[in-house]
């Protein structure tokens, strides 16, 4: 055994296949079942594409009318499930809040266990129904706010934005948090997706695994860049200011979050969709402000490290016109994500193969106690 068959952080490591999204790097392209996510958000509503990841195809009417019926019914967050977020401090970060929710919906699931795929599907859609009401009410009981309770005459991106805001914005910021659930839905063995593929192999239930994602997500290299992308800007404050500090924290090793991919190395296939819909939500709030220091920042790294932004960076700044608190970004990108989570994991299961890699040792030689 040598360093070199080592591989870090398995980068570069092909460990098996999926059906649910092709990741090419060559092509910066990213496909979900078959077809370029562009299109997708584009052409799409988040129900559609959630559909898709699920069962394959796109929904017929009559489908995606049964799918929409069903998700408007479970919105509603459970008595349960409130009190146990109530128990938490207001002060607690809200991926900890929504970590803990999930597994306070599990516990109650008399039937936890990754029986079939149909049961797994229903656990999937019944949390992919419920976490825009956990997201919504941890940011408004943050504020001193009450809970809003959800409305099933509205769409889910209307329903969350009504949830989180007690108002349904324009229509060009609905579409634009569309673009962004359907962008963060999927995207292959990611690190908390993987997380949650390992969690079902070794045949634990859906939420332990979604569990596991969600602490995967939160770490800053991974979902939680989105929130630092924003501490980022308010501790830059303005474009002028955005060279000075980029050099500053280049000099001090810090890693500029929102840039670089593990997969992508030249620029993710995601950020000119999100960056078009940053761009119509500075518009629409008047704010050139924001884009100003954006595109700043963006061409300092890219003189300085020749780094490409990733999904983050874009995601960051959009949230934040949409009006959504910045510890609330990451909570997004869990509603969202749950959708390719719970497709890995309907798949991890069917291959029934357990996760389980080497390691190479480099402790002490073997030795012996005294006597
Ligand atoms: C997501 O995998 C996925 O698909 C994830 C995701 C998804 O949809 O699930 O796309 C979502 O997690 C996007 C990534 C969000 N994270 C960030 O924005 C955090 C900042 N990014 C970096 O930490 C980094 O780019 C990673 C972790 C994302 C990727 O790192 P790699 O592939 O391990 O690359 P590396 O760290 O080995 O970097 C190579 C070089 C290093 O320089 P040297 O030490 O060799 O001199 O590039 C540098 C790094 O220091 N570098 C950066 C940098 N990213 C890479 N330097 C400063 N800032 C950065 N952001």
């Amino acid at each position: 055994m040598t360093d070199t068959d080592i591989k870090k952080g398995l980068a570069g490591v092909v460990v098996d296949y999926t059906a649910v999204s092709k990741v090419n790097p060559e092509t910066n392209s990213l496909l979900y079942r078959g077809y370029p996510v562009q299109e997708l958000a584009a052409n799409c509503s988040f129900e559609q594409v959630a559909y898709l990841l699920w069962y394959g195809e796109l929904p017929t009417d009559a489908e995606l009318a049964e799918f929409e019926r069903v998700e408007r019914g479970q919105r509603a967050l459970g008595d349960n499930v409130k009190a146990v977020i109530d128990l938490i401090p207001t002060t607690a970060h809200p991926m900890d809040v929504i970590r803990t929710a999930v597994s306070a919906i599990g516990a109650s699931d008399p039937d936890a266990d990754l029986a079939t795929v149909a049961s797994s599907l229903n656990k999937a859609a019944r949390l992919y129904a419920q976490l825009p009401a956990i997201v919504a009410y941890d940011q408004r009981r943050r504020r001193g706010e009450d809970l809003v309770p959800p409305r099933k005459d509205l769409g889910y991106s209307e329903n969350f934005l009504w949830m989180t805001f007690e108002e349904v914005p324009d229509q060009v910021v609905v579409d634009a948090f569309t673009v962004s659930m359907i962008l963060y839905a999927e995207h292959s063995f990611n690190a908390s997706t993987f997380t949650a593929r390992v969690i079902t192999s070794t045949l634990s239930d859906l939420y332990s695994a979604v569990v596991g994602g969600i602490g995967a997500l939160k770490g800053p290299l991974h979902g939680g860049a989105n929130e630092a992308v924003m501490h980022a800007f308010d501790e830059i404050g303005t474009a002028d200011r955005a060279e000075a500090w980029l050099d500053d924290a280049l000099a001090n090793k810090r890693k500029i979050m929102g840039f670089g991919h593990r997969v992508y190395k030249n620029g993710d296939s995601r950020v000119p969709t999100m960056k078009a819909a940053l761009d119509t939500l500075a518009e629409h709030y008047n704010r050139p402000d924001m884009l100003e220091l954006y595109e700043t920042l963006e061409q300092a790294m890219g003189s300085r490290k020749n780094i490409k932004p990733n999904l983050d960076y874009p995601s960051g700044p959009a949230y934040n016109l949409m009006g959504f608190d910045t510890l609330t970004f990451t909570p997004l990108f869990v509603a969202s994500r749950i959708v390719g989570w719970t497709a890995h994991i309907m798949e991890q299961a069917a291959s029934n193969a357990l996760i389980r890699p080497l390691s190479a040792y480099n402790g002490p030689d073997e030795r012996h106690l005294p006597g």
